[in-house]
């Protein structure tokens, strides 16, 4: 399994760090099955898993609760829990007992939370003051999407582009050992990643961020929304709507169970399998 030292030797190495996100048993065993160096439980689930229309309303006893399930399909893999809307935001007691939830009930190695204005910087470090690893996130952050009108791609005018690098500076300054990257420009993911020692993991940053990562459904084909940085790997949609619609049209016509699904009277001790 990773750690924050080793995600610093793949930058220096320029390996790219994969980061996708999981959210339960089943997909937290996928996405470790594949081999990504880092699981991230985002406040995506929200959206993706419990319907909500945005991420806002995820509260940390979600994030906790499938946290516990992804670690236990992922239990040898580098596992950062997203710190929800509004566990951060308050005073600073509360936040570092949020992030330790996070770790202690969840099973997580490390908390990711959204944005680089000072009140920020101030949680994060007291995060890392209480020796819990932390990843930052900038750019199109979910959590502000009612602050920024919708879902806009950030830092793509010059005040927008610096004020984004200024607070990739704090964050590292105060101890993040990675940085999420989300609807920027290309131009401002390589600047930042250049000058930057931990490492950039990007969605919609383009291709010089240090990693990448993708939501589980989004890259699977089963989200109701795709973004442009979306790359679909499959369309699991249409292959479970599929199979189901198959089962049934078999059970309505008789068809299932078939002969070899039935136990018989006569077999004794038959094991159900
Ligand atoms: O919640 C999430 O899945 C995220 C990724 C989009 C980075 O924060």
């Amino acid at each position: 399994m990773h750690n924050i030292r080793t995600f610093r030797k793949l930058k220096k190495k320029t390996e790219k760090i994969v980061m996708m996100t999981a959210y339960d048993y089943p997909s937290g065993k996928y996405v470790q099955a594949a081999e990504a160096d880092i699981i991230l439980v985002g406040d995506s689930l929200g959206m993706v898993v419990l319907g909500y229309p945005d991420t806002l309303k995820v509260t940390l006893e979600d994030i906790i609760h499938h946290t516990k399930a992804c670690r236990r399909g992922a239990d040898d893999t580098f596992i950062v829990a997203d710190m929800p809307f509004m566990s951060y935001h308050l005073d600073l007691e509360t936040t570092k007992r949020n992030a330790a939830r996070l770790i202690l009930e969840g099973g997580a190695n490390a908390v990711k939370l959204e944005g680089g204005s000072e009140a920020r910087i101030a949680a994060i470090t007291a995060i890392v003051g209480c020796e819990i690893p932390v990843i930052a996130h900038l750019g199109l952050t979910p959590q502000s999407v009612y602050a920024f009108g919708g879902y806009r791609v950030q830092g793509k005018k010059e005040a927008g582009f610096a004020k984004i690098l200024k607070q990739a500076i704090d964050i590292q300054a105060a101890g993040a050992f990675m940085l999420v990257l989300e609807g920027v420009p290309e131009e401002l993911g390589r600047v930042i990643s250049e000058k930057l020692q931990i490492p950039t993991v990007g969605i919609g940053a383009g291709r010089y961020c240090d990693g990448q990562v993708l939501v589980y459904h989004d890259m699977l084909g089963m989200s109701d929304f795709v973004a442009k940085f979306v790359k679909e790997y499959d369309n699991l949609s249409d292959k479970i709507t599929s199979a189901l619609g198959q089962f049934c049209s078999e059970v309505k016509a008789g068809e299932f169970p078939a002969k070899e699904h039935v136990y018989n009277a006569i077999e004794n001790n038959e094991d159900i399998k």
